[in-house]
């Protein structure tokens, strides 16, 4: 028997405080409105407030999946995958890429939209050397992506990581594991107002230091 449908979706929402947003609240820099906006999201207690969902596509489909952001800087958003996992094998055929924040209990969402690249070396080895253990030796068991046969092979792969480097005092990053730098092109802020009147205001890069400002119909 196919499951019920779920007729309560249709009725699940909710009006939106009156926070409003207006363009003075932002300044002239999205990076740095973006870092006062996750603070917000950090001190709200959000759970995984730096997760993001990440949309690539190298085809007519594209796909998304939720990443974590380990630095935000001048330069844009990085986060650390596999480079030849999915999202790695579509970046390299394809670097334009969106992010999205949702910070549902702030009644807020931030877009990205910009050009990917793997972050240099040195970057991406002085981040892996600060994972747990445990996680650099997943790094290198976890074909990320593929089919695999069942729990047992990565088990197996994990076990077989763990011996090789038993001896070893630094799990060296694995060549096929790396961060992606993501360049801002455009940052679109939205804050929930009440009557679906919501506020969206979009920067748009003018240059490596300038940005336009724009506000968005709801
Ligand atoms: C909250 C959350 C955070 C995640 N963070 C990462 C991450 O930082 N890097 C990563 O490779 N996968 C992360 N994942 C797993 C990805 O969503 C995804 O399953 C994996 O990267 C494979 O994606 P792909 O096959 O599209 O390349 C995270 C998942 C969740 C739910």
């Amino acid at each position: 028997m196919p499951p019920e449908p779920d007729r309560d979706l249709a009725a699940m929402r909710r009006e939106y405080e009156d926070r409003g947003l207006v363009e003075s609240d932002l300044g002239a820099d999205p990076i740095i409105a973006f870092v006062r906006w996750h603070r917000d999201a950090a001190a709200a207690g959000l759970h995984e407030a730096n997760a993001m969902v990440v949309s690539t596509c190298d085809g007519p489909v594209p796909s998304s999946r939720m990443v974590l952001l380990k630095t935000v800087d001048r330069r844009g958003f990085v986060f650390y995958t596999n480079t030849l996992s999915r999202k790695g094998r579509e970046l390299a055929a394809n670097p334009a890429c969106a992010l999205l924040f949702p910070w549902h209990p702030l009644e807020r969402q931030v877009r990205v939209e910009g050009t990917a690249e793997v972050v240099a070396d040195e970057e991406a080895d002085a981040y892996f050397r600060s994972r747990p253990r445990g996680a650099q030796l997943g790094a290198w068991a976890s074909p990320q992506s593929e089919v695999v046969t069942g729990r047992q092979f990565l088990a197996d792969r994990y076990a077989s990581e763990f011996d090789r480097f038993s001896d070893v005092e630094v799990v060296p990053r694995p060549p096929h594991w790396s961060g992606y730098l993501v360049r801002p092109h455009t940052v679109e802020f939205w804050q929930g107002r009440p009557g679906r009147m919501h506020d969206r205001l979009r920067f748009g890069r003018v240059d490596e230091t300038t940005w336009s400002l724009e506000r968005l119909a709801p």
